[in-house]
């Protein structure tokens, strides 16, 4: 009936099957998924938890809930889930309210870093309500422990998160949980990116060094976009209270009414990443991250840590673009028909909007069924699309950047050699289903 909307999801889904998703924080999830994502779950209020709602007629919802809960513990080994978080944002916002007091101090990676807002970056509420003191990785990406223990010795954090946003090492969960303990501190791990990785057994689990795990179900894990708050064995060893502690922190904390579509959903995406199926997802991405980390370097691109060891690549453009050459390198990609996102670098030599890197990973174009073979292509195409870039540089004088960046813009969009590209993703791209977009559709 709606027109307007419809038009502009037909063109969102075009995008989608036309175009290669390479942003590491983002897949396609199952038919099933948004079936439950769609139904009438939406209609229902259910404040509270299973069996001590505030509103009536929740037999239903309770038993879905129930299940999502009980699914989510025997996936990850965990004692509780609370499966009602709004998001991954919401889900750490609660695990703040639950442990800390206003004031406080918590550490998490630094966001330039590669961190997550809601560990602790200066603009977010999380470093407005409690004291954040910053860690670091070194120069080549490694988060650097020595100075993990030295911060936490110096200013005893109540929180300590593990777990990031750009990092493509495996996290070394054990020596986080060690520097918590040594000063009292509870050690959330924050597995939002890496959750699927982990389901699939291709990443290591936080499970006996972290008190609390926070995750979102839409990254790795092919979920609906939702969070997840887990309390392990030795969460409730520290603390005999904390499921209940965190319970309360997301509602009535924070939460009002759980999202019941979205639970449904959630229970769903869980009970698909406990299948066989998806650990050859999980070994897969991890593959194809490697095998295109290889190619790009072969083509002269730099990456930190010299590859992958998970689902993402930073490519570090200051060798081919210069500082803050993010930028171009974003739009030359998408011109090309291949989203990925501009990042910061470790040492970031210019700003988190005009960063020098590029994020990408392999989540999402593993869903469609491209193994190693297509990963070449895909890679001989970054390689070409960049280069046709190397030419701009961002002005170093900040009131020059707006215009050049706007002429430079333009001159990116029209470049053939990119267009070119564009045409031979699509033919290629189109060879590969997308889950919930038929071709039929929208051709
Ligand atoms: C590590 C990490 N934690 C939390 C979040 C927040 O998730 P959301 O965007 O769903 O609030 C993200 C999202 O990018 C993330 O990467």
């Amino acid at each position: 009936m709606d027109k307007e909307v419809e038009n502009f999801i037909e063109k969102e889904s075009r995008r989608q099957l036309e175009g290669l998703e390479l942003i590491p924080s983002e897949n396609y999830t199952s038919q099933d998924v948004m079936d439950a994502m769609g139904s009438i779950l939406t209609n229902k209020y259910s404040e509270g938890y299973p069996k001590k709602r505030y509103y009536g007629g929740n037999e239903f919802i309770d038993d879905i809930e129930i299940l999502a809960q009980m699914r989510a513990k025997k996936l990850f080994g965990v004692s509780h889930a609370n499966v009602q978080p709004y998001s991954g944002s919401p889900a750490n916002l609660a695990v703040y309210l639950a442990t800390c007091d206003p004031g406080e101090t918590i550490m998490g990676l630094n966001l330039p870093d590669g961190g997550h807002l809601t560990h602790g970056w200066k603009v977010s509420a999380t470093a407005i309500f409690y004291k954040s003191i910053p860690y670091h990785v070194k120069d080549n990406g490694r988060i650097d422990f020595d100075e993990i223990w030295r911060l936490a010795k110096e200013n005893k954090p109540k929180l300590i998160w593990s777990g990031a946003t750009a990092y493509s090492y495996k996290y070394d969960y054990k020596t986080f949980g060690e520097i918590a303990d040594s000063v009292g501190a509870y050690h959330a791990a924050d597995i939002a990116h890496v959750a699927g990785l982990i389901a699939a057994g291709v990443h290591p689990s936080p499970v006996d060094y972290a008190h609390i795990i926070t995750t979102t179900t839409h990254k790795t894990l092919r979920g609906p976009r939702g969070g997840i708050i887990m309390v392990t064995e030795k969460g409730l060893h520290k603390d005999p209270e904390l499921a209940d502690k965190i319970d309360k922190a997301v509602f009535p904390g924070l939460q009002g009414g759980p999202h019941d579509h979205q639970t449904a959903a959630i229970a769903i995406a869980l009970k698909e990443a406990s299948t066989e199926s998806f650990k050859k997802y999980g070994q897969q991405i991890v593959k194809n991250a490697q095998s295109l980390a290889k190619i790009l370097q072969n083509g002269g691109i730099k990456l930190i840590g010299s590859g992958t060891e998970n689902h993402l690549l930073l490519l570090d453009l200051v060798p081919i673009l210069g500082v803050g050459g993010g930028v171009f390198a974003q739009d030359a990609l998408e011109t090309a028909g291949i989203t990925a996102n501009k990042n910061t670098i470790p040492k970031e030599p210019g700003s988190p909007f005009y960063p020098s890197g590029i994020r990408m990973g392999t989540p999402a174009i593993t869903t469609r069924g491209m193994k190693e073979r297509d990963m070449k292509l895909i890679g001989c195409w970054i390689i070409k699309a960049l280069n046709v870039v190397k030419k701009y540089r961002l002005p170093q004088e900040k009131t020059e950047r707006q215009e050049y960046i706007t002429k430079a813009r333009k001159e990116i969009s029209q470049n053939t050699e990119l267009l070119n590209i564009k045409g031979e993703i699509k033919s290629f791209a189109l060879k590969y289903p997308v889950p919930g977009i038929t071709k039929k559709e929208i051709i």
